[in-house]
């Protein structure tokens, strides 16, 4: 297993990956699934993506976005991780994002920061081994099938930028 950076090829393997998640319904309040022209988006050239691959498969990726339009902030990054489902459990997730927190760093980021659906133990506990600090609580922050969800807020800042 190891990681890279992600390349425009990867954009189906990734939009796979990514409506796993949306379907399951616990990591995210999209509801509707993803093309791979839609994750061609993402390469925008500041914001970096990873990819895992095991036997020249990708089974994991983690993405950094804008966290906000304002520039006092343009050293915040939202992300996101997702393992194909039966990859789940072996690590991939955790090699995904140290490759992330390596590259936002490199790219100059000072903080990652995340919202997680406070029911998704698998994400919450992968992050807090990472050294995320969960931050609080958005209660009733949006809907996802009509039922208001609360998520949790986490951060981490990339000590080489502050
Ligand atoms: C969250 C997710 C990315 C984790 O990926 P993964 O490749 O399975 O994670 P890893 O194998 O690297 O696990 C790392 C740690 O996460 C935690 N973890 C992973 N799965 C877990 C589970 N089912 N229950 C509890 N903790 C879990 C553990 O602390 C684990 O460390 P350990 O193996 O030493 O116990 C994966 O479950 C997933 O894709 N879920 C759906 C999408 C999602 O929720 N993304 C997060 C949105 S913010």
């Amino acid at each position: 297993m190891q990681s890279r950076a992600a390349i425009q090829e990867d954009a189906e393997a990734i939009a796979r990956i990514y409506n796993e998640g949306i379907e399951e319904r616990i990591a995210t309040f999209e509801p509707r699934p993803r093309m791979a022209g839609e994750i061609r988006d993402w390469f925008d050239g500041t914001h970096p993506v990873i990819v895992v691959e095991e036997d020249g498969a990708v089974i994991s990726f983690a993405n950094t976005s804008a966290y906000s339009p304002r520039g006092c902030y343009s050293g915040v990054a939202e992300f996101s991780v997702y393992t194909a489902r039966e990859a789940r459990g072996r690590g991939a997730g955790t090699l995904a994002i140290k490759a992330l927190m390596e590259a936002t760093e490199e790219a100059g980021f000072w903080k990652l920061v995340s919202r997680v659906f406070v029911e998704n133990t698998p994400s919450r506990e992968l992050l807090l081994s990472l050294g995320f600090r969960e931050v609080g609580v958005h209660e009733k922050h949006a809907r996802l099938d009509g039922i208001w969800r609360d998520v949790v807020v986490v951060e981490r800042l990339l000590p080489a930028n502050l």
